[in-house]
């Protein structure tokens, strides 16, 4: 026999409202990103989940512009100048999180000086076999033996040039705009 709840009609309605705010409750923290909630809430909860496909997620989430909001500093004390090039501060994105430059808007909302993506192989590969991801969570830390899997030159070429495309597009409209 299959177990049955009752559940008074009050109580039913007062449970949809209270789910339907959690929903929005989330679904308003997620999309303002606010930097607590991602701190106390989504980071603990992603901890359950297999390490590549968080991984995985971050980036789609970084990508559709799901970022916390930071409150990124721009000191002129930290402009860093380093074979000819300007950073607005040294401290950058190393390689292995963005193998395949999909979230690079994204994670300019980060405050970044800089972000190096890749590591990127002449030819797309498929990388070592699963499981290679691992957290050390005592340490806080995380190891990757992914074996450079990424999407090859050729793919993450035109993302590039797709991003730098877009970038200068936006700047034109700024100075028409601005004049
Ligand atoms: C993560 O994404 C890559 C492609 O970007 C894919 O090859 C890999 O299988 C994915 N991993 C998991 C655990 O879903």
């Amino acid at each position: 026999m299959v177990p049955r709840f009752f559940v008074s009609a009050r109580l039913r309605s007062s449970l949809k409202g209270c789910f339907a705010g959690c929903f929005v409750f989330v679904g308003a923290n997620i999309y303002f990103g606010s930097e607590r909630f991602y701190e106390e809430y989504i980071m603990p909860t992603l901890r359950y989940i297999d390490a590549e496909k968080v991984h995985n997620l971050s980036i789609q989430m970084v990508k559709y512009g799901f970022v916390p909001r930071m409150k990124s500093i721009d000191e002129p004390i930290l402009h860093s100048t380093v074979w000819n090039r300007q950073f607005k501060n040294p401290i950058g994105l190393a390689a292995g999180f963005d193998k395949n430059g999909e979230a690079i808007d994204g994670l300019g909302k980060f405050g970044f000086g800089f972000i190096e993506i890749g590591t990127i192989t002449p030819q797309p590969q498929p990388g070592n076999e699963k499981p290679r991801v691992f957290r050390l969570t005592e340490d806080r830390a995380v190891i990757n033996r992914y074996g450079f899997n990424n999407d090859g030159y050729e793919a993450v070429r035109a993302r590039l040039i797709d991003y730098r495309q877009r970038n200068s597009a936006n700047k034109d409209k700024n100075k028409t705009r601005n004049k």
